[in-house]
C-alpha cells in the first residue's frame, strides 16, 4: 500500500532526468496549483449559482464520457485532508481559484457570505499549515446569468468582474497578497467563443475578439481593485503561451508562424505590458476593439509578477481555408506525447521564460502551471508509479534553471496539479495530479512523481538552509 502518509524515496530511474537546480533562487516559492470548477463539487451548496461551466458541462455531447465537475474531487468537503497533501508534496505555496458564482451569484449584486466564508476557511488552514495562499479570481466559472446578459462581450461584464473582485480583496486581502486576475484568457476567448470547444461554446470570430477584450479591460479593473482594496497585494495575470515555430522555412509557413505567435502569445503580452494590441493582429482579425478613452491605460496597469502556464510548443504551417490566424498546428515526427496528445518539450519553457525576460522585460515571473496528463495505473498495493510524469517534472525544472542560469527572474513554479482532476472537454479520463484521484472513493494517493517533487523541494531547501548557515 502506498498511503498517502507515506513516504517512498524516488528510485533510481526517477532521478535521472534532472539536472542541477541550483541556479533556482533561495527563497524560490514550490507550489502546486487547481481550479475551482476542476475540484470543488458541491456546486448547489450554500448558495452557489450554475456557471458558464455548469451549463456546458451538461449539454450532451461537450464533455468526453458525459462528466462533469458536479462533484469533482469533492474538495469543498475535503480542505483539511487535501492542505495535508499539499503539506506531503512539499510545496510552500498553493495556487487556487475562486468562484465568482459562489460570492456573487448573481454576477452582480449580493454577496454570498456563505461562499467567501469557504475561502475564508481555506485560506486560515493553508496558513495555519505554512502554506502561502495564491489566489486566482477567475478560471473560467462566470456566472450563467451575466452569460444570458452577453458574457464577456459586453463591457459590462468586466465592470461586475471589478466589483465581485473587491468583495473578495476586502474580505481575505488582510491574508493573501498574491492575486492573479485571469487565468489563461486566450481559452476564455479562443477555445470558448471561437473554437466552441469550451464554455460558452461559440464559434464567433467578433464574439472571441470582444471577449479577450472584455477579459483585458476586466483584468485592468481588477488590479486598480485589488490595489483600492490591499495597499500590499501582489498582482498578477496567468497567460498560457507557446513557443511557436514554422513547419518549414517557406514563406508561406514564416507568415503563419507570425499569424500564430501573434494569436497565442503577443495578443496576449502586449496590451497588458504596455504595447497595445499588435497591429498585424487587429487587421487579420478584422474585428473593431470596443476601446473607449483611457481603456488601454487601465488595461497596462503596472503589474508586480506575470505567470507563465506551460505546456507545449506549437509548430505550424499555413491553413489558408482555415479561420484567423489561418494557421495551424502540425505534429512533430517522433515527439514524445502525454496522454492529451501534447507534445513534451522542455526546451519550450527556457525559451519562454528567456523571451518574457528580454524581449518583454518582465521583472518576476511565476511558472503558475505546468504539467503532465498520463494514463496511471493503481497497482495492486494501492500505489500509482508514474515515471513518465516524473521524467516530465524533472526535465521541466531543469529547464526553469536554466532559464534563471541565463537570467529570468524566475520567482517560482506550481506543478499542475495538486491531484487528478475535472479536465474540462477531456472530463475526469486525463490525470494532471501528483496525488491520483479515485473518484468512485475520493480517496487520494501520492504518486511517485508527488513524492518526487517533495524530494526535490527538500533537496533546494536544504541547500537553501546551507546556504544562509
Ligand atoms: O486543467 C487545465 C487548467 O485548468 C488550465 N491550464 C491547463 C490545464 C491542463 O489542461
Amino acid at each position: 500500500m502506498s498511503p498517502t502518509g507515506e513516504h517512498h524515496p524516488a528510485s533510481p530511474t526517477e532521478r535521472q532526468h534532472v539536472s542541477d537546480l541550483n541556479a533556482l533562487p533561495a527563497d524560490f516559492t514550490w507550489g502546486v496549483a487547481t481550479a475551482a470548477y476542476q475540484i470543488e463539487g458541491a456546486v448547489a451548496e450554500d448558495g452557489r449559482s450554475p456557471s458558464i461551466w455548469d451549463t456546458f458541462s451538461h449539454t450532451p455531447g461537450t464533455i468526453d464520457g458525459g462528466d462533469t465537475g458536479d462533484v469533482a474531487c469533492d474538495h469543498y468537503h475535503r480542505v483539511p485532508e487535501d492542505i495535508g497533501l499539499i503539506k506531503q508534496l512539499g510545496a510552500d505555496a498553493y495556487r487556487f481559484s475562486v468562484a465568482w458564482p459562489r460570492v456573487v451569484p448573481g454576477g452582480d449584486g449580493p454577496v454570498n457570505k456563505a461562499g467567501l466564508d469557504f475561502y475564508d476557511r481555506l485560506v486560515d488552514g493553508l496558513l495555519e499549515a505554512g502554506v502561502t495562499p495564491f489566489a486566482t479570481l477567475y478560471h473560467w466559472d462566470l456566472p450563467q446569468t451575466l452569460q444570458d446578459r452577453g458574457g464577456w462581450t459586453v463591457r459590462e461584464t468586466s465592470e461586475h468582474f471589478a466589483a465581485y473582485t473587491s468583495h473578495v480583496v476586502e474580505r481575505l486581502g488582510d491574508r493573501v497578497k498574491d492575486w492573479a486576475t485571469l487565468n489563461e484568457p486566450l481559452c476564455s476567448a479562443w477555445i470558448g467563443h471561437l473554437e466552441g470547444r469550451m464554455a460558452p461554446g461559440l464559434t464567433d470570430l467578433t464574439a472571441a475578439v470582444r471577449a479577450s477584450y472584455h477579459l483585458h479591460l476586466g483584468h485592468g479593473l481588477a488590479v486598480r481593485a485589488i490595489r483600492a482594496a490591499s495597499s500590499d497585494a501582489r498582482v498578477g495575470i496567468v497567460n498560457n503561451l507557446s513557443p511557436i515555430e514554422p513547419a518549414s522555412t517557406g514563406e508561406a509557413d514564416l507568415a503563419a508562424a507570425r499569424r500564430a505567435d501573434g494569436h497565442i502569445n503577443r495578443w496576449w503580452l502586449d496590451p497588458i505590458l504596455g504595447r497595445g494590441y499588435p497591429q498585424d493582429m487587429v487587421e487579420e482579425y478584422g474585428v473593431e476593439l470596443p476601446v473607449r478613452p483611457g481603456d488601454l491605460e487601465t488595461i497596462a496597469a503596472p503589474l508586480d509578477w506575470l505567470g507563465l502556464n506551460y505546456y507545449f510548443r506549437q509548430v505550424v504551417t499555413a491553413d489558408p481555408d482555415g479561420t484567423a490566424p489561418h494557421a495551424k498546428q502540425v505534429s512533430v515526427p517522433g515527439a514524445r506525447l502525454t496522454h492529451m496528445d501534447w507534445e513534451v518539450h522542455a526546451e519550450g519553457l527556457e525559451q519562454l521564460l528567456l523571451r518574457l525576460t528580454g524581449e518583454y522585460g518582465v521583472q518576476r515571473i511565476y511558472v503558475t502551471e505546468n504539467g503532465s496528463a498520463y494514463e496511471d495505473v493503481v497497482a495492486a498495493d494501492g500505489s500509482v508509479h508514474d515515471p513518465e510524469r516524473v521524467r516530465y517534472l524533472e526535465e521541466h525544472l531543469a529547464a526553469c534553471a536554466r532559464a534563471v542560469d541565463k537570467g529570468a527572474p524566475l520567482a517560482g513554479y506550481f506543478a499542475w496539479s495538486l491531484m487528478d482532476n475535472f479536465e474540462w472537454a477531456y472530463g475526469y479520463d486525463k490525470r494532471f495530479g501528483l496525488v491520483h484521484v479515485d473518484y468512485a472513493t475520493q480517496r487520494r494517493t501520492v504518486k511517485s512523481s508527488g513524492r518526487r517533487y517533495a524530494e526535490l523541494v527538500r533537496e533546494h531547501t536544504e541547500r537553501r538552509g546551507r546556504a544562509a548557515a
